[in-house]
């Protein structure tokens, strides 16, 4: 590459968050190059369509040119890559590198000398250092001469008609001055935002688990509150409403029947298994993890105190899950609450039938007016639009005797004022 020319991008992994990444990179004027080990999704792709429901990218990708593959060699092409691979959990909540190792190990075994290398994965504080360079290293490479490692943790909130990659703010870390710069320009001729640079790639490591983190434990702390206040006979709703009129000093979080997708229920793990080793134990961390976990269980205890006031019980009933995604208005279906919802109701003897408009395919009715006619309760998991339309005389017509709303998005009092029995988490 010459001075003039603009780099050469290839993004490792085309999911939520490397597939807006390098569609917007590509409407700013780069080569783009598109790199995952998923066949299905470069196929669509190619074919200018999104493998996941985004509004943004359904309108940007037929305008750009990714230039997908799945031959590594050509990652020789490029002169900056960019690693948004999942960093997920195991079964056992501890934290599982290996999509960033091997994504890692394929740059730099592929890559030419002089590239820029930016791991957009959350991870927590030291695993550019203690595994990304390491790899770099032992392919030959000397850090910050012939490969610049940074992180710049991605921020994007699929779903969002506001905020996208394009308009997010940006923190990026490297591991010397010319890797960040380089990164630093990069983020800011394809972001209209402020791109800070911090002191140093564990800095920027942290910034993203802590703002996942503060996320989980402030719904741990309504979810708590719901649960105490529910015993009070206190809506927690109209309290947050009410201490959000308060214009300094309160955020609004919102209970709800369970924490999912990739990021909140997750990135606290990588924190806490982290700071294990420094032998401190997160205690706040591991509690608000505590108590989000049990959400699915209490809901499903709700719901069998709001049949016991019909004489009936879980075993035998056929309860009508509403959403199977995570959250409003997305197909996402990881770490989703809807599934261990499920599991619980089957565990006591339900029967479970299940609708979701983003998720056809693992729905069990074809439609909420199927699953209505199916069903003696039912169970909202996620707040979709379309579930929040649902006119309470269709609940009537269906003969549904008992609603648990899962997010709190249903009319209480109107649904109440039809006789049918509803509960929300703390309302
Ligand atoms: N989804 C979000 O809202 C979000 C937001 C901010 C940050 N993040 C973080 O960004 C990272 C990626 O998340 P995502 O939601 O885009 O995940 P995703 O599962 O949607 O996409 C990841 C892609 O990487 C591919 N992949 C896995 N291993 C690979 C490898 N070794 N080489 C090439 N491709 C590989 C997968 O096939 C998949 O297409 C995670 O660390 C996540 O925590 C996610």
């Amino acid at each position: 590459m010459n001075q003039n020319e603009k780099p050469v991008i290839c993004v490792i992994g085309m999911g939520y968050v490397g597939l807006p990444l390098a569609a917007v990179a590509a409407s700013k004027g780069y080569t783009v190059y598109g790199f995952d080990n998923d066949q299905k999704k470069l196929d669509l792709i190619k074919q200018g369509l999104s493998p996941f429901k985004e509004e943004f990218l359904e309108q940007l990708l037929p305008k750009v040119k990714i230039n997908v593959f799945s031959n590594p060699k050509l990652m020789s092409e490029c002169d900056i890559h960019i690693i948004c691979v999942p960093t997920p959990v195991d079964d056992k909540y501890f934290p599982d590198l290996g999509p960033v190792i091997s994504a890692s190990e394929t740059v730099a075994k592929n890559m030419r000398k002089g590239s820029l290398v930016i791991l957009e994965s959350t991870v927590n504080p030291g695993v550019s250092e203690e595994f990304v360079k390491p790899i770099f290293e032992k392919a030959g490479y000397e850090i910050g001469k012939d490969v610049f490692i940074s992180h710049c943790p991605e921020r994007v909130n699929p779903g969002d008609p506001k905020w996208n990659v394009s308009n997010i703010p940006r923190v990026v870390g490297s591991f010397d001055e010319i890797g960040l710069k380089r990164s630093q320009e990069f983020y800011e001729s394809i972001v209209d935002a402020k791109i800070m640079p911090m002191a140093t790639i564990r800095e920027a490591e942290a910034v993203k688990i802590t703002e996942n983190s503060f996320r989980d434990i402030n719904i741990a702390f309504v979810n708590e509150l719901a649960r105490s206040f529910e015993r009070m006979d206190i809506d927690v709703t109209n309290v947050i409403k009410g201490a959000s009129t308060k214009p300094f000093s309160f955020l609004a979080h919102w209970p709800s029947c369970g924490v999912g997708g990739h990021c909140i229920p997750v990135d606290p793990y990588y924190l806490i298994e982290k700071a294990k080793e420094n032998d401190f134990d997160h205690v706040f961390l591991r509690a608000a993890r505590k108590i989000n976990n049990s959400m699915p269980e209490y809901t499903i205890e709700l719901l069998q105190d709001q049949l016991n006031e019909i004489e009936k019980s879980l075993k035998g009933t056929i309860v009508g899950v509403l959403g199977l995604s995570y959250k409003a208005n997305v197909g996402d279906l990881r770490e989703s609450p809807s599934f261990e919802l499920i599991k619980l109701l089957e565990k006591n003897g339900a029967k479970v039938v299940t609708f979701d408009p983003f998720v056809p395919a693992m729905s069990s009715t074809k439609s909420i007016d199927e699953l209505l006619e199916k069903s003696e309760a039912v169970l909202l998991a996620t707040n979709h639009q379309e579930f929040i339309n649902i006119p309470v005389e269709k609940f009537v017509q269906s003969n549904i005797k008992v609603i648990t709303d899962g997010k709190n998005c249903l009319n209480k009092a109107e649904i109440q004022k039809h006789g049918i029995i509803y509960k929300g988490i703390g309302r």
